[in-house]
Parts: C-alpha cells; sequence; structure tokens
C-alpha cells in the first residue's frame, strides 16, 4: 500500500497562474508501475472508455463507465464542475483524455484534475469508495492580513457548504459571504456521484481539514471530492 502522505503535493498558484487556459491540468497522478503499449489492446478499450465518458458525462456533469471484462477491466470516471456546461464539460473531459495520453506516459492508473473536471480511471474497482490516495492542495501564496479571524469565517462557510452539498442531488454547493466593507469570499465543495451522502460528507470534511492556514485562496483536490475558496469569483452564477 502506498502511503497517502506520499500522494500529497502541494502546489503553488499564482493570480498569475489561474488567468491561464483553463485547458491547462491542475494536477496529476499517474499512480502504479503498471504500463500498457501505445497500440494495445489496453489502449483501444481506455480510448473507449473516454469516449463514453465524454459522451455521457456532459448531460449531469457526472458518469462512470466500464469497459473490458473481469481482471482486465478498466474503470473510470468523469466529474465536471457543477456549475459549467454541458459543452465545456464535454470539452473538458476530451482534454483530460489528451493530456493524460501525454502526461501519465500510458499507465493503468491515472486522475488528473482541471477547473472544470476531473477524470480517472483504474483497472482497480473503486466505484463507490472515497479515495484517500490521491490528493492535491494548490494555494495562493499570499498572505492574508488577520489569519485566524479569516481561516474562521473560511471554515464557517467552508462548513455550511458541506452541510449543504450533501443532501443535493448533484453533491454540489457554492456560495458567497461578505467579508467587512468590499471583500467577499467565495467558497464551492463537490463530490463524486458514485459517494453516498454520508460518504461525500465524510469526504468533503476531511478535505477542508486540509485547507491551508492564512491563504488568500485554496483549492484541496481529490479523487473523490474537492473543495475550493478565493477572495474573486471563480465559478459561474447561474
Ligand atoms: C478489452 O475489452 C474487451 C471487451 O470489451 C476484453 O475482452 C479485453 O480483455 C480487454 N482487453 C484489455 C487488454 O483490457
Ligand atoms: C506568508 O507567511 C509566511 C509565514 O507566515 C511566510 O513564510 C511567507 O513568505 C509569506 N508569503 C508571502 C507571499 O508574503
Amino acid at each position: 500500500m502506498r502511503s497517502p502522505l506520499l500522494s500529497l503535493l502541494v502546489l503553488l498558484s499564482s493570480p498569475l497562474l489561474q488567468l491561464l487556459s483553463a485547458s491547462k491540468p491542475l494536477a496529476s497522478f499517474c499512480s502504479g508501475t503498471d504500463k500498457f503499449t501505445p497500440n494495445s489492446r489496453f489502449k483501444n478499450n481506455l480510448s473507449q472508455l473516454m469516449f463514453l465518458l465524454a459522451t455521457k458525462a456532459p448531460k449531469i456533469g457526472f458518469e462512470i463507465a466500464s469497459v473490458g471484462s473481469n481482471h482486465r477491466k478498466i474503470n473510470g470516471l468523469a466529474l465536471c464542475r457543477g456549475d459549467i456546461t454541458s459543452e465545456s464539460c464535454n470539452s473538458c473531459i476530451n482534454e483530460a483524455n489528451y493530456q493524460l495520453e501525454s502526461q501519465c506516459n500510458y499507465k493503468k492508473d491515472a486522475v488528473i484534475w482541471f477547473d472544470n473536471c476531473l477524470v480517472r480511471y483504474s483497472h482497480k474497482e473503486f466505484f463507490g469508495e472515497i479515495d484517500t490516495d490521491h490528493s492535491v492542495i494548490i494555494r495562493d501564496e499570499r498572505n492574508v492580513t488577520n489569519p485566524a479571524a479569516f481561516n474562521a469565517r473560511v471554515m464557517k462557510m467552508m462548513n455550511r457548504l458541506v452541510m449543504k452539498a450533501y443532501i443535493s442531488p448533484l453533491l454540489f454547493s457554492k456560495a458567497q459571504m461578505e467579508l467587512g466593507k468590499s471583500k467577499r469570499l467565495f467558497g464551492l465543495v463537490q463530490c463524486t456521484k458514485d459517494l453516498s451522502g454520508g460518504d461525500c460528507k465524510r469526504c468533503l470534511q476531511k478535505a477542508i481539514d486540509l485547507i491551508p492556514s492564512g491563504k488568500r485562496g485554496a483549492r484541496v483536490l481529490g479523487g473523490s471530492c474537492n473543495a475550493r475558496y478565493e477572495l474573486f469569483q471563480f465559478y459561474d452564477e447561474s
């Protein structure tokens, strides 16, 4: 077993990086040592799986699918951010497929995160289980001036979002909160829809525990849920 700590990455983000195109992956994991060859039947099945996900997920922003049989099965999952259009969802999954090929160098297990979607596949069964193997923290390095008070507000908002998300049909919630005169705090949490409501809550509670303290913004990305807050609006209003 790999230690979850070993797979915990901490990435830094600057406002400039956040302006980069939405098609740039935030992070990816290509775990395990199992590989396939470019023209293999595994690759063929993987392409089929990605096609299924890209075709079916945009309807509700989520899909799971499997291709192959028995021990040769590949399981895949795609989750799009709860507020984006089905067109953006589709293009994000296609981009994920493309990037996984180049970044993951033909590994048999992989996860990739973008602003707009998460795509994961593995030859192991993982549907319906909270993923504890993959976790990435991305933070804005800039400090807030009053960390204790700021953190309290952030945690208050994030906890409220968790309580809303786990009972909502999409396992998703977003909100904004006034921070004094002219500042606003924006937050979003989401789980993959193969989780039960209870597991979604547990997953998100663990995620928000990893939120770094005193930073202007941060996100915690996992294979089953993610959480983000910023001092600017980073999601679509609708
Ligand atoms: C690919 O999928 C087919 C069935 O769709 C299965 O019979 C085969 O074993 C799979 N091959 C690999 C290498 O996963
Ligand atoms: C934020 O604070 C930490 C220590 O509290 C310091 O090491 C770091 O350099 C600060 N970051 C910026 C961007 O000022």
